[in-house]
C-alpha cells in the first residue's frame, strides 16, 4: 500500500498535499522534472508576494492559458467514435477503390456527428441539420465522406456559404440567438433564396430533431464519380442507412430534453457503445450514368436536388459499425479533420459548385483551427497505410522525409525516396471540359419548388402537421412582418394548404401573391 491518499498538512491554513505512491506516479512538469508540492506557489515569506522565479507554477498556468483552440466555424458541437467499415460483395465493375475489392474486408473508421449552427457548448436537440462525417482509413489513403443527415443543401454555389452561415449563427451586434429557434437574419436570408426551399422543408421536418445519432440517415449529398481499372466511370451518390431505422422526438420533447440534459445525444452514443450495443449503418450507392444524368428532370450537379430512390434504387455495398468510444475527446473528436478533398483512387469529384468550394474550405480552415499544415501528423488524421512524401517542417512537424533526399527527380537511386506510380496512383477521370469563363448559375439549376413539394407530399399527415407547426413556431419568432410574408409567398409555390396553415398560424391577414418563381413550377412531377 502506498501513501497516495495520505493527506499531509503543508501550511498553517491546513491545506492538504497528496503524495505519490502505490499506483499514483510522481507528478512532473511537462519537461519531466518531479514536483514536490502542487498546492502552493513559491513566495517570499509565508504571506509575501509570489515569485516570478516559480518555474513550476508559470509552466502550469501558461499551459492552461493555451488549452482552447478555435472551435469549428460550423459544426462546432459534435461527438465522435471509432469503428470499422466492412465490405459486402466486391464492386470492381464500379470502382477500383481498394476497400471495395474484398468481401468481408474491414477498414478502420472514425465518425463525427454534429449540429451545424450552435457553438461548442450548445445543446444537442436544437432543431438543426446533423453532420455525419466519416473517415475511412483505407489501404490507399484516407477517404472522407463529409455528409449530413439530409440529402440536399440550402445553397447551390459555395460562394453563398459564408452568407448562409453568417445569417444562421449569432448576429454580430447582439451575439444571439443560437440554433434553438428561428430569428430574423436566418429567415430574412432564406426568404431571398428560393433555392433553399427544398432544404427548408427537410429542416422543418422531424428529421432535424433526431431521437439519437443512431437513428439517423446520412448522405454524401453531392454527386461523385466512381472509376474502375478500365477507366470507365459512373456517377454515384452515397447514403448511410441506420440499422435501427429512423426515429425523431417531437418538438415538445426536444425543448424539455434540452433543458434537462443538453448532452442527450452524446450520452446516448457513449452509453450505447459502452454497453456493447454498437450502432450500425449500411452504405448504399445510387449509381447512374451520363445518359441518366442527361434525361433526369434536375441537374445532378445541383445539391439542392436529390435523385428519388424510386428512380435510382440504392445498392448496399457494406456496413459501418461504431464499436469503440474515444479515449481522449480533444485528441480525437476535437482534432479530427474531415475534408471533402480526401478521396482515394477509384473515387472522383463532380463539377458540383458546392463540392468544388468545399474542397478549398475544409483544408483552409483546418490549417488555422489545428495550428498549421501538419495536422495529418495527429494520429486521428494520419493515414493507417504506408505513406511517403517530401513535405517537411512547419509547426509541430513530427516526421520529415527520411534520408538525404527531400526532392525529386534525384540521382540517389534506392536512397532517393518515394517516386510517383503511374499504375497505382490517383488519376482524374479524363472528362472533357471547356467553356466561356463566366460567373454563372446554370439554367438547369432552376425550379426550386418541385422537389420541396415532392418532399412535403411524401410526409404522412402527422409529419405534415409537425412541419407546419415547426414553420409557425420558427416564423413566429421573426419580429419583422415582411419576412414572414415573404416566406408564406414561397410556401404558396410549395403547397397551398401548407401556406394557408402557416399564414393562419402567424395571423397574416391577407395572403400574399406567390413568390416569383425562377422557373414555372412543375405540377406534373411524380409525388
Ligand atoms: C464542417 C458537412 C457545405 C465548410 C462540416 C462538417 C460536416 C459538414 C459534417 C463537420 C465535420 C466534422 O465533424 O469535423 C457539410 C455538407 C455540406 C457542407 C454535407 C453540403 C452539402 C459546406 C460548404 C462549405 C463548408 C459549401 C464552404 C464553402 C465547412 C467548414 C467546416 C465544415 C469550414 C469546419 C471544418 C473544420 O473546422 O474542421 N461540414 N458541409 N461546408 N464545413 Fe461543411
Amino acid at each position: 500500500e502506498g501513501t497516495n491518499n495520505k493527506q499531509v498538512p503543508t501550511g498553517k491554513g491546513g491545506e492538504i498535499h497528496q503524495q505519490a505512491g502505490g499506483k499514483n506516479p510522481t507528478m512532473t512538469t511537462a519537461q519531466g522534472a518531479p514536483v514536490a508540492d502542487d498546492q502552493n506557489s513559491l513566495k517570499a515569506g509565508a504571506r509575501g508576494p509570489t515569485l516570478l522565479e516559480d518555474q513550476i507554477m508559470r509552466e502550469k498556468i501558461f499551459h492552461f492559458d493555451h488549452e482552447r483552440i478555435p472551435e469549428r466555424v460550423v459544426h462546432a458541437r459534435g461527438y465522435g467514435a471509432r469503428g470499422y467499415f466492412e465490405s459486402y460483395d466486391p464492386i470492381p465493375e464500379l470502382t477500383k477503390a481498394d476497400l471495395f475489392q474484398r468481401k468481408g474486408e474491414k477498414t478502420p473508421a472514425f465518425v463525427r456527428f454534429s449540429t451545424v449552427a450552435g457553438n461548442k457548448g450548445s445543446f444537442d436537440l436544437a432543431r438543426d441539420v446533423r453532420g455525419f462525417a466519416v473517415k475511412l482509413y483505407t489501404q490507399e489513403g484516407n477517404w472522407d465522406i463529409v455528409g449530413n443527415n439530409i440529402p440536399v443543401f440550402f445553397i447551390q454555389d459555395a460562394m453563398k456559404f459564408p452568407d448562409l452561415v453568417h445569417a444562421v449563427k449569432e448576429a454580430p451586434d447582439r451575439a444571439f440567438p443560437q440554433a434553438q429557434s428561428a430569428h430574423d437574419n436566418f429567415w430574412d436570408f432564406i426568404s431571398f433564396m428560393p433555392e433553399a426551399m427544398h432544404m427548408v422543408m427537410w429542416q422543418m421536418s422531424d428529421r432535424t430533431i433526431p431521437r439519437s445519432f443512431r437513428f439517423m440517415e446520412g448522405f454524401g449529398v453531392h454527386t461523385f464519380r466512381m472509376v474502375n481499372t478500365e477507366g470507365q466511370s459512373v456517377f454515384v451518390k452515397f447514403h448511410w442507412k441506420p440499422k435501427l431505422g429512423m426515429q425523431s422526438v417531437v418538438w415538445n420533447e426536444a425543448l424539455k430534453i434540452n433543458g434537462a440534459d443538453p448532452d442527450f445525444h452524446r450520452r446516448d452514443l457513449w452509453n450505447a457503445i459502452e454497453s456493447g450495443d454498437f450502432p450500425e449503418w449500411e452504405l448504399g450507392l445510387q449509381v447512374f450514368d451520363e445518359d441518366f444524368a442527361e434525361k433526369f428532370e434536375f441537374d445532378v450537379l445541383d445539391s439542392t436536388k436529390l435523385i428519388p430512390e424510386e428512380q435510382v434504387p440504392i445498392r448496399k455495398v457494406g456496413r459501418l459499425v461504431l464499436n469503440e468510444r474515444v479515449d481522449n475527446f480533444f485528441a480525437e473528436t476535437e482534432q479530427v479533420a474531415f475534408c471533402t478533398q480526401n478521396i482515394v483512387p477509384g473515387i472522383d469529384f463532380s463539377n458540383d459548385p458546392l463540392l468544388q468550394g468545399r474542397n478549398f474550405s475544409y483544408l483552409d480552415t483546418q490549417t488555422k483551427r489545428l495550428g498549421g499544415p501538419n495536422f495529418t501528423h495527429i494520429p486521428v488524421n494520419a493515414p493507417k497505410c504506408p505513406f511517403a512524401h517530401f513535405q517537411q517542417d512547419g509547426h509541430m512537424a513530427m516526421h520529415n522525409p527520411k534520408g538525404r533526399a527531400n526532392y525529386e527527380p534525384n540521382g540517389w537511386g534506392d536512397n532517393g525516396g518515394p517516386r510517383a506510380d503511374a499504375r497505382k496512383g490517383f488519376t482524374s477521370v479524363p472528362v472533357e471540359e471547356g467553356g466561356v469563363k463566366q460567373r454563372s448559375r446554370s439554367e438547369t439549376f432552376a425550379d426550386h419548388y418541385s422537389q420541396a413539394r415532392q418532399f412535403y407530399m411524401s410526409q404522412t399527415e402527422v409529419e405534415q402537421m409537425h412541419l407546419a407547426d415547426a414553420l409557425i413556431f420558427e416564423l413566429s419568432k421573426v419580429e419583422t412582418p415582411a419576412i414572414r410574408v415573404r416566406m408564406v409567398a414561397h410556401l404558396l409555390n410549395v403547397d397551398k394548404g401548407l401556406a394557408e396553415k402557416v399564414a393562419k398560424g402567424l395571423r397574416i391577414p391577407d395572403m400574399p401573391a406567390p413568390a416569383e418563381a425562377a422557373m414555372p413550377t412543375r405540377d406534373d412531377l411524380p409525388v
